[in-house]
């Protein structure tokens, strides 16, 4: 069932998404060479508290991080710990923050000092703009399918691909509600969109080919085929005056 939000309620969503945005914002500032998943995950989860906040990923099914941080081939839910960083890792940041009751949840992609290659330079940039071109189809007459092939059609005329294990959600009281927000359909299917519904976004785009496996921790999720991968998500709103991005 979808649980459509009042403007009260949004305002709640985007005070969470704003801690999270500026949490995201530090850590990406800390990125150099040598330091640890770990260090960083640390200054995430200290922010997020300084602010009263609650890292919400901590404690979630279980896993141990407040960031899941994801480096290469690893595509989300890598686990932060003693891994260095090293140049030209591309290094994804997710988090969730809850605050006063209300979730927010985004992710960012960044590499190391400089990018190996001119290939992991571009599934950056083309990861992030696909979460702005699935935004824009995010209005209230428009359907779930429209953000799903909207981001599939940009990605794969890039010449990446979308992962099909996970995908975008509802959220809002709880960090996962309905509805689904996959990276790949077509138009013109799946539920209509509504004012006041709020959706995280998150394309997760490969290098490569989209199969994944999970790692022996039981999180990290890996491509088979090795390929990198990036990862960006916004909580957005659909509002009678379009989508508004409540994690910035
Ligand atoms: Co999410």
């Amino acid at each position: 069932m979808v649980e459509l939000k009042t403007r009260e309620e949004i305002e709640k969503i985007k005070k969470s998404g704003k801690i999270l945005r500026q949490a995201l914002e530090l850590v990406k500032s800390k990125v150099k060479v040598g330091i640890t998943t770990g260090e960083l995950d640390k200054i995430a989860e200290e922010f997020i508290r300084s602010k009263g906040a609650i890292p919400a990923c901590k404690g979630y099914e279980g896993f141990p991080g407040t960031m899941c941080i994801s480096v290469n081939d690893e595509v989300v839910h890598g686990i932060p710990g003693k891994r260095k960083l090293k140049e030209g890792d591309v290094v994804s940041f997710d988090s969730c923050v809850l605050l006063d009751g209300w979730y927010s949840d985004s992710a960012i992609t960044v590499i190391v000092g400089r990018p190996k290659t001119e290939n992991d330079k571009k599934l950056v940039e083309v990861t992030e703009q696909a979460l702005y071109i699935g935004i824009e189809k995010a209005v209230a007459g428009n359907r779930i399918g429209d953000i799903s092939a909207a981001v599939q059609e940009f990605v794969e005329k890039n010449g990446f691909s979308l992962v099909r294990e996970y995908t975008g959600h509802g959220i809002g009281r709880h960090l996962h509600e309905d509805p689904s927000v996959p990276n790949y359909g077509k138009k013109g299917t799946g539920m209509i969109l509504k004012e006041g519904m709020c959706i995280a976004i998150e394309p997760m785009v490969c290098a490569g080919d989209y199969g994944l496996y999970t790692a022996e921790d039981g999180w990290t999720a890996i491509t088979v085929d090795h390929s990198n991968a990036a990862h960006f998500e916004h909580t957005i709103a659909i509002t009678k005056n379009g989508p508004e991005i409540l994690t910035k």
